[in-house]
């Protein structure tokens, strides 16, 4: 029996430390360690804006797949 599903959530590298492979690692790490620590879970969702082709990237490596869309709308009062 599944258990629904976890949030992937925060990746973030140091600037001067980007392009290097640590954003992949750190989130192919975090799905390694949910299936072990957590094996009932559903599955894993990541937010993730359209325009971050680099974490877009990772995520597309890892298996992720798209299943929802949210937009967000920002307005100056
Ligand atoms: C997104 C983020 C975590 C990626 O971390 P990272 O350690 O640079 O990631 P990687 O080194 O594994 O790079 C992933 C891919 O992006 C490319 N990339 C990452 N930063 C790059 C840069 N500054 N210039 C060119 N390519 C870059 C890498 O070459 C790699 O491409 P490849 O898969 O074709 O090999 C990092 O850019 C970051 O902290 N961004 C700000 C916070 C953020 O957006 N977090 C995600 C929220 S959903």
């Amino acid at each position: 029996m599944t258990r629904g599903d976890g949030q992937h959530y925060g990746t973030g590298v140091l600037p001067e430390h980007r392009g290097h492979g640590l954003g992949r690692w750190m989130e192919a790490e975090t799905i390694r360690l949910v299936r072990e620590r957590h094996p009932d879970l559903g599955g894993l969702l990541a937010d993730t804006a359209d325009g971050n082709t680099y974490m877009r990237g990772i995520n597309d490596a890892l298996g992720y797949v798209p299943t929802h869309r949210t937009v967000h709308y920002r307005f100056d009062l």
